[in-house]
């Protein structure tokens, strides 16, 4: 079974193909890149992981999209539009009107939304021509808005984000036992998530771990122990952005943005990749925020295209009355039971108000961002933006869509 990955030269792929194990099914891989030196680099080094492991999985790189997705089983999407240079931008305008600086969320993440959806959607078509039958897993941030994009186009995509894989690993060891006995109940958006239930051999150990554990829990996310109390769920750490977002602008005001921290961690990752003796990931890859998204990815291809029966993920899907406060195509992130068929979000109960109201809230901003991203005008954005709930003011949305669109113009096929 072939599996292309388009944006296949980041420094992300050796964690993927290292995690490519023969039960994958997955025995070809392409990555499709149109930096052909970081193609050559990254290819490279995992051809080598792979002889290293002996593993028969055969890998091809190409910057020809047509070619590497042709015959695809599934297709995957872990591209970066403008670089990490687009991400500095992203992290750095918002904090000067006051405003987090996130690359996902508020209003870098609606530039990031905005210079991302055209490229996937056309990246999309053009797999449907070699590959009409191919899933599309998207890793592409922001991960809900993208994924959106593809299915109201009539794709077949299930969005991926690593925040429950590496939540559930991490509360695995708290707990000690082994990760597949943890089973999250897990509701939101993407990067917009609670947990509110932790199933150990079928007995919900939330609650008794909220009451002793709180502060070990919340030190993970990055949020107060009351916080956690005050809701009985523990929220991702993507909601420190909400929770507590004075306080991470007063922080981000004296560090670096993450833009530059990252460039610096793959400038030394590519340099390792480098060497022809390295045949082994290096540690620094876990200085990535992705670190584990290989593990959920192959699971997810792998449920996705073999014939076996249906398996339990967290991944971004369409939501189809399970939130029934928001529309069917709202695309929301939660357990669901994914097979050869796709994946179709499980029962969930009734989400708490002062869950479903931050939900409602930013469900209703992504759709304003997708109708900016694909229709384009800076009323768009500005209208996208002041309905953000860490923005909502009339004249912050408005200097912050000026800015957003100056700082993006190159990206922005309207602008
Ligand atoms: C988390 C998120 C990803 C995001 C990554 C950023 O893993 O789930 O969606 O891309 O962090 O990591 P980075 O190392 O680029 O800051
Ligand atoms: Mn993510
Ligand atoms: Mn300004």
């Amino acid at each position: 079974m072939r599996l292309t990955v388009v944006g296949g030269g980041s420094t992300y792929t050796p964690e993927l193909v290292d995690g490519i194990g023969e039960r994958s099914g997955i025995d070809e891989i392409v990555l499709v890149d149109p930096d052909e030196q970081r193609l050559a680099v990254v290819g490279g080094f995992c051809r080598r992981l792979l002889a290293h492991a002996g593993s028969p999985a055969k890998l091809t790189t190409t910057a020809d999209l047509e070619r590497g997705a042709d015959g695809a089983s599934a297709v995957l999407l872990q591209l970066r539009v403008g670089g990490q240079a687009a991400r500095y931008r992203d992290e750095t305008f918002p904090l000067q009107h006051g405003c987090v600086g996130q690359e996902t969320t508020g209003a870098g993440g609606l530039a990031k939304a905005l210079r991302t959806v055209p490229v996937v959607l056309d990246i999309a078509e053009r797999v449907r021509e070699v590959a009409p039958e191919a899933w599309i897993v998207n890793f592409t941030n922001p991960v809900g808005i993208v994924t959106r994009a593809l299915q109201l186009e009539g794709h077949s995509a299930v969005g991926l984000c690593n925040v429950a894989i590496t939540f559930q690993r991490w509360l695995a060891r708290l707990l000690d036992v082994d990760q597949e006995s943890v089973r999250l109940q897990h509701v939101g958006l993407n990067h917009l998530t609670w947990v509110r239930g932790v199933r150990v051999e079928g007995q919900d150990v939330l609650p008794r771990l909220i009451e002793q554990r709180a502060d070990e829990l919340a030190k993970h996310v990055e949020l107060p122990a009351a916080l956690l109390r005050r809701l009985g769920a523990v929220p991702s750490y993507y909601l420190k952005y909400f929770y507590t977002h004075d306080e991470v602008v007063a922080r981000q005001r004296s560090s670096p943005p993450r833009a530059s921290v990252v460039s610096d961690v793959e400038r030394n990752l590519l340099k390792r990749y480098s060497d022809p003796s390295l045949t082994a990931k290096p540690d620094e890859l876990m200085l990535r925020g992705g670190a584990h998204y290989s593990e959920a990815a192959v699971r997810l291809v792998s449920a996705l295209t073999s014939g076996g029966g249906v398996e339990e993920h967290v991944v971004n899907v369409r939501n189809d009355g399970t939130f029934a406060f928001l529309p069917d195509d709202a695309v929301i992130e939660t357990n669901a039971e994914v097979g050869a068929g796709g994946a179709r979000p499980g029962a969930v109960r009734p989400v708490e108000p002062a869950l479903a109201g931050l939900i409602s809230h930013v469900t209703a901003y992504e759709h304003l961002a997708l109708e900016a991203a694909t229709r384009g005008g800076r009323d768009r954005v500005a209208a996208a933006l002041l309905a953000h709930p860490l923005i909502g003011r009339h004249h912050l949305a408005e200097d912050l869509a000026d800015e957003l669109v100056r700082l993006n113009a190159v990206h922005l096929p309207w602008a």
